[in-house]
């Protein structure tokens, strides 16, 4: 390193040594910030644009619950994020999105978990609102748990679920909706939401993608039962990448193809649990309870 070089680095460290050191008020001395209420929706994301359409309903429907509070959107799923930055759209990771309204001066913002199982994305989720909480005493983010947070939650969706089943379907015909399943410990809500189900309507299935049941472990009890159509439904907020080729592509190793080499004809629908409004209640109903402060009458 030349003696010019250290001189311009030392200078530079000290610049901003002292840049640190001055206080920044965010109010006027002895008074606190007015307050200014923002909601955070976090969601997985999805690259199908047909299936981004679900955020504009879900968005909709808290506007109209949180009367006055502004919104704004989130994605955890870095991969998604990327390829639609490729393509011109610009995603915020929540990170990115919580340091924006700390800039802008906002103080309370409800961040609602649009995933449906406390699993990765929601521990990690959790993780970044606390490090913004302890950054700053004006700035208040307040995390809000995602669709299925505990037994009294799956004991609703399964009513929910039950009621909104394809309206096309006869006896003796099965459902069978696709949920993600995890690795992680949350992927209990997924057999849970099962048997629930299982003990209102016996033909009304869940299995999961990458998690427990599996298909496999269905197809059993579909034969056993001498199911022949099957209507297949994604458990998930959209029906994105997942529904489109796993649920019901034309590859062999999709759910409908695999049901299909069984004899039993799967009917795919397209419509995401976050199309109907009563599990949207559900989140915004978390958010109500986690932050009440940011709630106006509907
Ligand atoms: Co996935």
């Amino acid at each position: 390193m030349t003696k010019r070089l250290r001189s311009t680095l030392v200078l530079l460290i000290l610049l901003l040594v002292m840049v640190w050191a001055v206080p920044v008020p965010a109010a006027p001395h002895g008074g606190k910030a007015p307050e200014k209420r923002a909601i955070l929706l976090v969601t997985f994301g999805t690259s199908v644009p047909e299936a981004q359409k679900v955020f504009a309903g879900i968005e909709k429907y808290f506007q109209e619950d949180f009367r006055g509070v502004d919104i704004f959107w989130a994605y955890t799923a870095e991969k998604i994020r990327k390829k639609l930055a490729a393509q011109g759209q610009e995603l915020l990771s929540p990170e990115e999105a919580l340091a924006r309204l700390m800039a802008q001066g906002y103080t309370k913002v409800g961040v609602q978990s649009l995933h449906v199982i406390p699993g990765e994305e929601y521990t990690d989720l959790a993780r970044v609102v606390d490090g913004f909480r302890s950054m700053s005493h004006q700035f208040h983010p307040i995390l809000s748990p995602p669709l299925c947070n505990g037994s009294a939650d799956l004991l609703r969706i399964r009513d929910i679920l039950l009621a909104n089943l394809p309206k096309e379907r006869q006896p003796g015909e099965a459902v069978l909706y696709m949920g993600h399943g995890t690795p992680h410990a949350a992927d209990m809500a997924y057999p849970a939401l099962a048997y629930l189900l299982e003990h209102k309507d016996p033909l009304v299935y869940v299995a999961t993608v990458e998690g427990y049941p599996a298909l496999d472990d269905v197809l059993p009890l579909l034969k056993a039962k001498g199911v022949k159509k099957v209507w297949l439904l994604p458990f998930m907020t959209v029906a994105g990448d997942h529904a489109h080729n796993d649920m019901a592509g034309p590859e062999p190793d999709s759910w409908k193809s695999l049901l299909a080499a069984q004899g039993i004809e799967a009917v795919p629908v397209m419509k995401a649990i976050s199309e109907i409004p009563a599990i949207v209640e559900i989140w915004a109903q978390h958010l109500q309870k986690a932050a009440p402060g940011l709630y106006g009458s509907r």
